[in-house]
């Protein structure tokens, strides 16, 4: 494995911390428990420790509270679960070109409920301009969806702005932070977003199986649960309890996941997300540099300012089929890195990669270092030069 070069963070991060691994290695050989059920000490310790890791996960997104962090399975569990904001109240619903499936394709499945979307595209450089939603908000506007990086070309989006006009207008705003969590400082009251929905297993180095949806006060009573059942507080009433997080966490939880998450968590600080946002952006000018440096590849937005990109990017070999440069890359330089349309059809349409079958993603994490840059831009520039 150690020759083996992993460009796939943005699909998940791996391998996970040494801290995160052991914590849920010695849980399986000696615990196994479940968490929330039994009153014995064991279980409610292991209770504790995930209770901590909500709690240190709300702090470092400056939420309200630790309530106000439902644990969910994955992101596109949490964004399922915030888009329940509009089967009470359905209505026209704003996107953007960026979004992932998993916010387009419930929307789309909920067209007979009596909701219609509006796609805002980007202007030139990559970034939604706030002025173009304001001019797609109609009096029928329930909900702003932005995504707040986007996971094919990395290019992060003014939420703060497109917060701000949301709720100068009383519309909710969801933002994905599939990109962003782990990787930037986020602080959901500053930017002042109703919903905010991320894997866990990304940015924030938990395993898979992990995710959350921060929600504002006073959200629940229009937001149903997706599930509904035992969540070991209330057991005497036969109706789901009304408060959070429990109202929206029925069933036995993923405590491996869980408590991995916790010990993830507990090395994370502010700081050490902006020590990462750091590191990424330096790893990504040095690819952008020495990408540029090589005839036949074209870089999708290679111009934008270091500060407004996450450590993802897409590009092509000019006239190939980017899974047949992925399947090279993998196996003739053991590289790995995603191709084809990374969930994001509406961002293929506006990038003009449609047609192409998509792009190459490379994306970094934490452990990505120069040298895995470099030898990246080795192979693609033999590639190149091959075809
Ligand atoms: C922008 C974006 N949104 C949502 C998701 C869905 O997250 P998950 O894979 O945890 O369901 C992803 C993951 O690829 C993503 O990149």
């Amino acid at each position: 494995m150690d020759d083996v070069i992993y460009l796939d963070h943005a699909a998940t991060s791996a391998p996970k911390p040494e801290r995160v691994a052991a914590r849920i290695a010695r849980y399986l050989q000696e615990e196994g428990l479940s968490a929330g059920r039994g009153s014995y000490r064991r279980a409610v310790a292991i209770g504790q420790e995930i209770e901590a890791g909500r709690k240190k996960l709300a702090s470092l997104i400056h939420a309200e509270s630790a309530d106000r962090v439902v644990f969910t399975t994955s992101g596109t569990e949490a964004l399922n679960l915030a888009l329940g904001c509009l089967w009470k109240e359905p209505g026209h619903v704003i996107v953007t070109s960026w979004e992932h499936n998993s916010v387009l394709r419930p929307l789309a499945a909920a067209a007979d409920r009596g909701v219609t979307i509006t796609e805002v595209e980007p202007r030139a450089d990559g970034r939604i301009a706030p002025d173009d939603i304001r001019a797609a908000i109609t009096p029928e506007t329930k909900l702003i969806c932005c995504v707040h990086a986007s996971n094919v070309t990395g290019v992060i989006q003014p939420v703060h702005e497109i917060c701000e006009l949301a709720n100068e207008r009383g519309i909710l705003s969801l933002i994905d932070a599939a990109q962003t969590v782990g990787h930037l400082p986020i602080d959901v009251q500053e930017m002042g977003c109703s919903l905010l929905a991320a894997p866990c297993h990304k940015g924030l180095l938990a395993p898979l199986g992990t995710g959350f949806l921060y929600m504002q006060p006073g959200l629940e009573d229009r937001i149903p649960p997706l599930q509904f059942g035992g969540t070991g507080t209330q057991s005497e009433q036969a109706v789901q309890p009304a408060e959070l997080p429990y109202r929206y966490e029925s069933g036995s939880r993923n405590v491996p996941g869980l408590i991995g998450l916790a010990a993830s968590l507990e090395a994370m600080s502010r700081e050490s997300i902006a020590g990462d946002a750091n590191h990424q952006r330096e790893l990504m000018s040095f690819c952008l540099e020495r990408l540029g440096e090589i005839p036949g590849i074209t870089v999708y937005l290679p111009e934008l300012p270091e500060e407004q990109r996450v450590g993802v990017l897409s590009l092509n070999v000019d006239g190939q089929d980017p899974r047949v440069v992925g399947t090279i890359l993998d196996e003739y330089f053991q590289i790995e890195v995603r191709t084809g349309f990374h969930c994001a059809p509406q961002a293929h349409r506006w990038l003009g990669t449609a047609e192409l079958g998509g792009t190459v993603r490379v994306s970094f994490g934490s452990t990505s270092t120069r040298e895995q840059v470099e030898k990246l831009a080795e192979a693609l520039q033999q590639i190149a030069a091959s075809f």
